[in-house]
């Protein structure tokens, strides 16, 4: 007997060694541990064993049967873990083909221009301790226009052509529209904090108006405030100047001419030489030479009065810079609605930036 115990662990070590299969290892086990198994047969016949035999022969059984089962769970663990290990190496990613040519034949997405742009000038504002506001694209008319000193028999509100949201059931003065200009940030952003404060707000905005080379019904504005104590023109030229060059990576030439905005006074237009054509004149500088880039001015103390800020107290200066009109200049774009043609062949040149 004790040696067909011994004959039955060689052989059931020989059959275990060579599985690969859990569903293998659980069969053999079911075939040799189970209660028609050989085992559970040698125990049976021990009925009719001396008591002597019944001891040893019942205590080797039940000590093979112990180490069966560990051999069949070591065997089960090994199963699992190179299960694992397998499905590793299936989904392993090799973080060093990131360069490799077949990755980069991949069409795999970047930021739009407009967006390169913009996140680079916040970098530049932020550097310089001002805060980034969001807006919010459907306005109503006082953030839009009372607020920054645009009353509704205003001939100023002409000047922006306006997206209007008739509602037919909402009273008059609840009439919501699309922000003509990243102004009412600073409307927001004024009645939402205290002097001295600076801040920028970047967005798209609307108009309804016929499109050319340099006009869109949706563009892009950057706003800028900064309201504290004795803030002159010279500052407002210093933080623009400041904008350009670090955009640019080089000396660009500007102008500054009086420019008519209700919300500032005095107001400027800051233009710079036109990059497409060298100040040549060209379909983008409407033949100029120069491009209107960065409306700016002290802000207007009715404005300030609206934000709820003490005119006699406190000023500040303000700038709405175009930033399709930059990113036109910067990549020497010459017309403004392949901005947003959606064309994947002009937005792909841009993914190496
Ligand atoms: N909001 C003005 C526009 O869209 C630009 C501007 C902003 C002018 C801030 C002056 C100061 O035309």
């Amino acid at each position: 007997m004790i040696e067909k115990l011994d004959e039955l662990f060689v052989i059931f070590k020989e059959k275990l060694a060579p599985l690969s299969e859990q569903s293998d290892v659980l069969n053999l086990k079911a075939e040799y541990l189970g209660k028609k198994g050989p085992i559970s047969d040698v125990l049976k016949s021990l009925k009719d064993a001396t008591n002597e035999e019944r001891k040893t022969i019942g205590s080797k059984a039940n000590i093979l049967k112990t180490e069966m089962q560990g051999l069949v769970n070591t065997k089960l663990q090994g199963i699992e873990l190179a299960t694992i290990n397998k499905k590793l190496d299936e989904n392993k990613i090799d973080i060093s083909m990131r360069n490799s040519i077949s990755v980069n034949d991949t069409n795999h997405g970047s930021f739009h221009p407009v967006n390169i742009i913009q996140r680079e000038v916040e970098d530049i504002f932020i550097s310089m301790g001002f805060e980034v506001l969001d807006g919010t694209h459907i306005e109503d008319e006082f953030h839009n226009f009372e607020a920054l000193n645009i009353p509704g028999d205003h001939p100023a509100r002409d000047m922006q052509d306006t997206f209007w949201f008739h509602d037919p059931h909402g009273p008059e003065e609840k009439k919501k529209l699309l922000r003509t200009h990243t102004s009412t940030i600073q409307v927001h952003g004024m009645t939402e904090r205290k002097p001295p404060f600076k801040f920028i707000g970047p967005g798209k905005v609307f108009r309804c108006e016929r499109t050319d080379a340099s006009h869109e019904m949706v563009f892009h504005q950057l706003e800028g405030m900064l309201v504290g104590e004795n803030i002159s023109v010279s500052n407002l030229i210093y933080f623009m100047k400041t904008l350009l060059s670090e955009i640019f990576k080089k000396e660009v030439e500007v102008r500054l001419r009086p420019g008519f905005f209700p919300f500032v006074e005095p107001g400027f237009e800051l233009d710079i030489k036109c990059l497409i054509c060298g100040g040549k004149g060209c379909s983008v500088c409407k033949q100029v030479g120069w491009v209107e880039l960065l409306p700016c001015g002290i802000v207007h103390p009715n404005v300030l009065k609206a934000g709820g800020i003490d005119p006699e107290q406190y000023n500040g200066f303000a700038f709405g810079l175009g930033l399709d009109r930059l990113v036109m200049m910067r990549y020497g774009i010459d017309d403004i609605r392949h901005l947003h043609g959606a064309d994947l062949r002009f937005n792909s040149q841009f993914k190496d930036y």
